[in-house]
């Protein structure tokens, strides 16, 4: 085909431009590695390694290193050195966006230059406070997604594809358990949790939270996180009772988000969190489930003092919202606070101190970008909408978080064990009042990290994917 300059073609073309100069200076929607290119890398180089300016990658600032700092020299410039302000030329969300860009990049290159420890095959870690191995305890798993104990030191591995695992004495029971309700077994989706009630060794009682399937009413496929409660007799699955399900109406037909983890505080209650979906705005609509952490009675009646009871709609197990994937969930063994570990978008993976009714503002702020390198969301912060406790940009993929509360390493009690999936690490968090006060990265690249947990013997377990097994800390003297 010929493209003659007619009028039709000469319109579209004014459109056109037009859609990109109301872009320019309006829409918060240009590609950061585009936006470094064409603005930025003229002066500090492609890669950021410098050139007629200085590199971006070795994580010295002369004008401060926070977030707020790198936006104020992007947006104002230091003219008088030679670095141009860029407001009015870039909006608010795209100089953020290239602020997430430049810590990827220096995180990126500090990886390159850095040896981590890797305890494996009885390579010992010399950390800050002990020096430990991880030996392997149970491997030819598929997809563990979590690890409990039950009071005779037994282990519990749900596996996401739908089998439950009990590991005695050094070996997997076989078969799993039999007779479990049905999962939806779906991308991010299956069954992700049991644990046990602290009254286990009286009432038997197991927890599970899955992923509920049904076809709702137009014949979709659709599924939501539920939990349920049960016992096991005879490696069978019994007296089970329905603790959480959410309406039908609600349900998502999506595969990702799914969220997960329960605690239970030592006043009768229930907490969980349930993923988004990948639908962001129900994380902001009280008559969805998706995208909350919920509180119930561990029969799963409603508390009253539940902080969206007797609203219009809005389902009643809500304690707060705004959360995006809650994939850790923890109580604070001193303060009995609940901690939650959110996986962010692109950057802005949050740890948060989780409150009754609060908006923790997913999706209206966040500190991450788009996954496609576009700013999102209405900036970084808001009125009324809560800021994580610490967040990781660029993102770990954080995981599931615990609270170590063993014997076998002293100098960690109470501190906070984070994993990632994606980065695969292992942090150390010291937390004290409501602050992360000091954070170690006790290794890297082993595997992806699941889920964490303090063993009734006193040993840090790791569960990982690729490969799927379960590992343990122990000290080496
Ligand atoms: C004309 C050259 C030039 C361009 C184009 C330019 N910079 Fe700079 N930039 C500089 C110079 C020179 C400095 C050092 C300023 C100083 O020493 O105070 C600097 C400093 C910075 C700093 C602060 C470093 C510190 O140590 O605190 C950041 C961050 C930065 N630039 C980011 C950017 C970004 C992002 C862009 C593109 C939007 C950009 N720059 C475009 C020249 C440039």
């Amino acid at each position: 085909m010929r493209l003659s300059l007619n009028w039709f073609t000469i319109r579209f073309l004014m459109i056109a431009l037009l859609l990109c100069a109301t872009h320019t200076s309006g829409a918060a929607d240009r590609e950061v590695s585009r936006l470094f290119k064409d603005n930025c890398a003229g002066c500090h180089g492609d890669q950021m390694q410098g050139g007629q300016a200085k590199t971006l990658l070795d994580g010295v600032w002369k004008h401060g290193g926070d977030d707020a700092s790198l936006e104020n020299v992007i947006r104002n410039g230091v003219e008088a050195n030679g670095m141009p302000p860029w407001k009015g030329m870039l909006n608010e969300g795209e100089i953020h966006s290239l602020v997430v860009y430049i810590r990827e990049k220096v995180t990126e290159a500090k990886r390159k230059q850095t040896t981590y420890a890797k305890p494996v095959s009885d390579q010992i870690v010399t950390s800050e406070e002990h020096k430990f191995r991880a030996r392997t305890v149970v491997d030819g798993l598929s997809t563990p997604w979590s690890v409990a104990f039950l009071p005779d030191g037994r282990m519990l591995i749900p596996e996401l594809p739908g089998n439950l695992h009990i590991f005695d004495k050094g070996n997997l029971q076989t078969p799993p358990v039999q007779g479990l309700p049905k999962f939806r077994t779906i991308g991010q989706g299956g069954l992700m949790e049991a644990i046990p009630h602290p009254g286990y060794q009286t009432n038997g009682w197991l927890y599970l939270v899955f992923s509920d399937g049904a076809t709702n009413a137009a014949g979709e496929n659709v599924g939501m996180t539920a939990v349920v409660r049960g016992r096991i007799r005879d490696g069978q699955w019994v007296d089970e009772q329905t603790i959480f399900k959410a309406p039908l109406s609600t349900y998502r037909s999506t595969a990702v988000h799914f969220g997960s983890r329960l605690v239970f505080d030592n006043s009768g209650h229930i907490f969980f969190g349930i993923g988004e979906r990948g639908m962001g705005a129900d994380a902001q609509d009280l008559t969805r489930p998706n995208g909350k952490i919920h509180r119930l009675f561990e029969d799963g009646r409603i508390p009253s003092d539940n902080p969206f009871v007797g609203r219009s709609n809005a389902i009643p197990s809500i304690w707060c919202f705004g959360n995006r994937n809650p994939q850790g969930l923890a109580r604070h063994p001193v303060t009995g606070d609940i901690w939650e570990s959110e996986h962010g978008p692109r950057g802005g993976d949050e740890l948060n101190w989780i409150r009754k009714g609060l908006n923790y503002g997913w999706p209206l702020i966040t500190l991450g970008m788009n996954y496609d390198g576009t700013p999102m969301g209405k900036g970084t912060a808001g009125e009324g909408l809560e800021q994580p406790v610490t967040h990781w940009t660029p993102s770990i993929a954080v995981c599931g978080i615990n609270f170590y509360t063993g014997d076998k390493f002293p100098n960690w009690r109470n501190n906070l064990f984070v994993t990632s999936l994606a980065q695969e690490e292992y942090r150390r968090l010291v937390i004290d009042d409501h602050k992360v006060v000091h954070q170690e990265l006790l290794f890297r690249g082993i595997g992806r990290i699941r889920q964490t947990a303090t063993g009734p013997d006193g040993y840090l377990y790791i569960v990982l994917n690729k490969p799927d097994k379960v590992v343990r800390l122990e000290p080496v003297e």
